[in-house]
């Protein structure tokens, strides 16, 4: 496209399936609230919206916490609030770090001046409770970090007994469910999360630009008892709650129509019904893994902890890493994501993630895949990931 001071091209974006790590592929009811008219931020119609969307989000995170909303920001705005909000300069904070997002938030508490300790797991394995125990028993801190979903490397943490264990020693625990929310069960409540956010790109199907959030009755205290400001000003919550609850007090100008894609999203969400919409998930990750195994890739998470909607599988040694996804992505319009960090190279990050999880969009990936292989004259016989996957949906087979 070639630009003159006096005609820019209009953009039109092409119609691409998002099958990365997110964004995910955005259903066009969203996309119609987006553009629905903006209105001020202090209109009735837009209070009654963040209403709306509080509550929605109280359901999809399972929680009675008064400090539900949406962070103005990404996923990693979402993780910069919870930790800036909880951490003063000097605390102490353990982080669990088996992948990219455990390496960005012990970094984020850095920047904030605590003092980190991390525990580490090779990637793609999670943490057992008593490692955890260990750990805290050691450094004894007053917030303990982990994610749930861990994207780099697609391993599920399980998270319903550590609460237990970080809350025994006096400390304050929070979930990075950036990839989860919406794909899996999340159950902030029952687990005891203190401090969970998320992203609208994944499993929620929207644009990303807001970063759902919860804070405990407990976390709200702690906030409370500061002795020194939250080193952000954009991010300080004791603000923020203003505007969210009864006061309305302008903090910041809310990105009023990314709410109403939120809005719509959660809504679509709701009318699905979070558990049918967690076992379409699992279907189709089901489906999509009997396809990939079929064609020679193995998955990089442990096999008992495999998140369904980021497959993170290991490339079989024949496969150009760079040229397939460009290949996939110009003769197919499919978007799949590269490896991060370590496995940057090594694996492919395949996500079925909110709208982006349904059957056509797996098997038009293992179709476009087979015919890509054979054109490659890698070793694959036409047909048989894509009716092993059609066999999982016809109920043929499952794993
Ligand atoms: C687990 C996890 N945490 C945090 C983030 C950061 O979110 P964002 O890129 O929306 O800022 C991501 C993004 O992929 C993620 O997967």
């Amino acid at each position: 496209m070639t630009n003159t001071i006096d005609s820019y091209a209009q953009l039109h974006s092409p119609p691409r399936i998002l099958m990365g790590p997110g964004p995910s592929d955005v259903t066009q009811n969203v996309l119609n609230a987006l553009s629905q008219p903006t209105v001020g931020h202090l209109d009735p119609f837009y209070l009654e919206a963040m209403d709306g969307l509080q509550s929605m989000l109280r359901s999809v995170f399972k929680t009675e916490n008064e400090l539900t909303f949406a962070v103005s920001g990404t996923g990693s705005a979402g993780m910069e609030t919870a930790v800036v909000n909880l951490v003063e300069p000097g605390d102490s904070v353990l982080v669990c770090v088996n992948g990219v997002f455990g390496s960005r938030m012990a970094d984020v508490a850095t920047r904030a001046g605590a003092v980190v300790n991390t525990i580490t797991k090779p990637w793609g394995q999670v943490f057992t409770t008593t490692e955890l125990k260990d750990a805290i028993a050691k450094h004894t801190p007053k917030v303990v970090g982990i994610v749930m979903a861990e994207t780099s490397t697609g391993a599920s943490q399980p998270i319903s007994e550590i609460a237990e264990v970080v809350h025994n020693a006096g400390g304050l625990l929070i979930v990075d469910a950036v990839t989860s929310l919406g794909g899996m069960n999340v159950a902030v409540d029952q687990w005891g999360i203190d401090v969970i956010y998320s992203g609208t790109q994944k499993c929620l199907s929207c644009p990303p630009g807001l970063a759902p959030i919860s804070f405990s009755p407990a976390a709200v205290v702690s906030v409370e008892q500061r002795a020194t400001k939250v080193s952000s000003w954009y991010l300080d919550i004791s603000m923020i709650a203003n505007y969210w609850g009864a006061n309305r007090a302008y903090h910041h100008t809310a990105p009023i129509n990314m709410t109403y894609a939120l809005y719509e999203a959660l809504r679509l969400l709701h009318e699905e019904g979070l558990d049918a919409c967690f076992a379409r998930h699992a279907l189709n990750h089901q489906a999509l893994k009997i396809g990939l195994e079929t064609l020679g890739f193995t998955y990089a998470a442990d096999p008992d902890h495999q998140l369904p909607m980021l497959n993170a599988v290991n490339l079989p040694d024949a496969v150009d890493d760079a040229q397939m996804r460009s290949a996939l992505l110009e003769q197919y319009n499919i978007e799949i994501g590269g490896g991060l960090g370590e496995l940057k190279g090594k694996v492919w990050r395949i996500g079925i993630m909110g709208h982006s999880a349904k059957p056509e969009n797996v098997l038009g990936l293992l179709d476009a895949l087979e015919k890509l292989f054979m054109e490659n004259r890698i070793n694959c016989e036409s047909g048989t990931a894509y009716n092993a996957a059609k066999a999982v949906y016809l109920g043929g087979c499952s794993d």
